[in-house]
């Protein structure tokens, strides 16, 4: 069965984690997604490394199904190969820090040039402006695009979320762009640039966050378990404040992720007033309805704990679903890489490695029918040299020795 993306080609030239997370998603597609490194490498491969000269987890977890060369772009043999290579490829994905592509010698312009059906993508930190040049990492775009300020506790600092909404999350929305603009082509012919600024990403994802801003305009946010607002969205620990209120609550025996995240929809009260055997509060008027709830959130959920920390959090969720109530156990990590019906849907998966052996990796998110990803390992560094520069591109086994010794691949 031909893959969704079968025949598109990718000269990925990102590192770290938000572009590689962006060209894994297009080889899992069926892309043929070529990694350019530096001949030192992705920083990746050495960083975090928890076996002694093995490519770190950093790397393999975020370049599976990828092929991987070297190549100097600073020198005049490499550019030469970089210029044939493009003509050739459909997509040029990177995420260096601002202008290190155009200081290569490779403008847009000069990339129209040399093939104008190539689709251009780059992530950045930010958009044009007066941050444009300045660098970025994961949490320097929770900081700046409204995910800090709204993370964490009212009395406590601004928090980090452990999702990596800014590098991950800017790699997902780099690929809706990047399918776009490979649709565009089939009717004008030409390829485009896409560009993704990770804080502009990180504020799509809390866009619910600047509507409560808005509505504080009007009045004090009544879903938030904050007693008092001043002009800002305050933190709301663990209220999404949304229209059903929600919180974890403490389970047995209590460990740090013994707790469960339980939402109170209308319909919901009834069952949970009977669960936690307070019957007499399902027609009381002053539980009764969710407006009637609405200014005790906090009482309602230390109801709901005092009866969830004698249980533990599979029983009440096992409890909960019985009545269709919305729940959630928090899963520590390890109970995540345990978890039996993740490894089912094949998005916790194990691959091997001829270096490290066999790891664990988070899988393809996306299921398509007709297109089933399957998950090969990363490649070593270099490991297709002689595929691409030899057969592909005709360079001959002399001169490849030849750009090997004089660091050029
Ligand atoms: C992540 C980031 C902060 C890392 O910064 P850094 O380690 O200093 O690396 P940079 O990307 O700035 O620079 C890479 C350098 O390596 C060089 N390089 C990269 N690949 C090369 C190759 N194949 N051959 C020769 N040189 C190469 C670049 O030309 C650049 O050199 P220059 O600054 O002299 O022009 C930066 O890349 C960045 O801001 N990226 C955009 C935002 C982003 O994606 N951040 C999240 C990462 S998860």
């Amino acid at each position: 069965m031909r893959k969704a993306l079968e025949g598109v080609r990718v000269l990925d030239m990102t590192h770290v984690q938000s572009g590689p997370s962006c060209t894994q998603i297009l080889a899992w597609l069926g892309a043929d997604v070529v990694k350019i490194e530096a001949p030192s490498g992705d920083i990746t491969r050495k960083q975090l490394r928890d076996l002694p000269d093995v490519d770190s987890l950093y790397f393999t977890m975020l370049n599976c199904n990828k092929r991987s060369i070297t190549l100097n772009m600073k020198s005049a043999r490499g550019k030469e190969l970089f210029t044939e290579m493009v003509k050739d490829f459909d997509i040029l994905a990177e995420n260096f820090g601002p202008g290190a592509i155009d200081r290569m010698g490779f403008s847009w312009e000069k990339l129209q040039e040399i093939n104008p059906r190539l689709i251009y993508a780059s992530i950045k930190g930010f958009g044009d402006g007066p941050y444009t040049h300045f660098k970025a990492y994961e949490v320097v775009a929770q900081a700046m695009g409204g995910s800090m300020a709204t993370t964490g506790f009212e009395d406590g600092p601004p928090l980090a979320t452990g999702s990596q909404i800014g590098d991950s999350g800017t790699g997902m929305h780099t690929v809706a762009g990047i399918l776009a603009a490979l649709y565009q082509r089939e009717h004008t012919g030409r390829g485009q640039r896409v560009t993704v600024a990770m804080q502009h990403a990180v504020l799509n994802l809390c866009r619910v966050k600047l509507r409560d801003q808005q509505r504080l305009a009007h009045g004090p946010l009544n879903e938030y378990p904050n007693e008092e607002f001043g002009d800002e969205v305050p933190r709301s620990g663990n209220a999404s404040g949304g229209g059903q209120p929600g919180w974890a609550v403490r389970c047995a025996p209590g460990g740090p992720n013994d707790y469960i995240y339980v939402i109170v929809q209308p319909v919901g009260w009834e069952p949970i007033a009977k669960l936690i055997g307070r019957p007499e509060l399902i027609d009381d008027p002053e539980w009764s309805t969710p407006e009637a709830r609405l200014n005790k959130l906090d009482k309602m959920f230390q109801l709901i704990e005092d009866w969830s920390v004698n249980h533990g959090k599979w029983d009440v969720l096992a409890m909960l679903n019985e009545h269709n109530i919305p729940c959630g156990p928090i899963l520590s990590t390890k109970e995540i890489i345990e978890d039996a019906s993740l490894a089912d849907n094949e998005i916790v998966v194990k691959v091997d490695h001829p270096e490290r052996g066999e790891f664990t990796t988070v899988g393809m998110p996306i299921k398509l029918s007709d297109s089933p990803a399957e998950v090969r390992r990363s490649p070593l560094l270099g490991e297709h040299n002689n595929e691409i520069y030899g057969s592909e591109l005709g360079v001959s086994e002399q001169e490849l020795a030849e750009l090997k010794a004089n660091g050029v691949i």
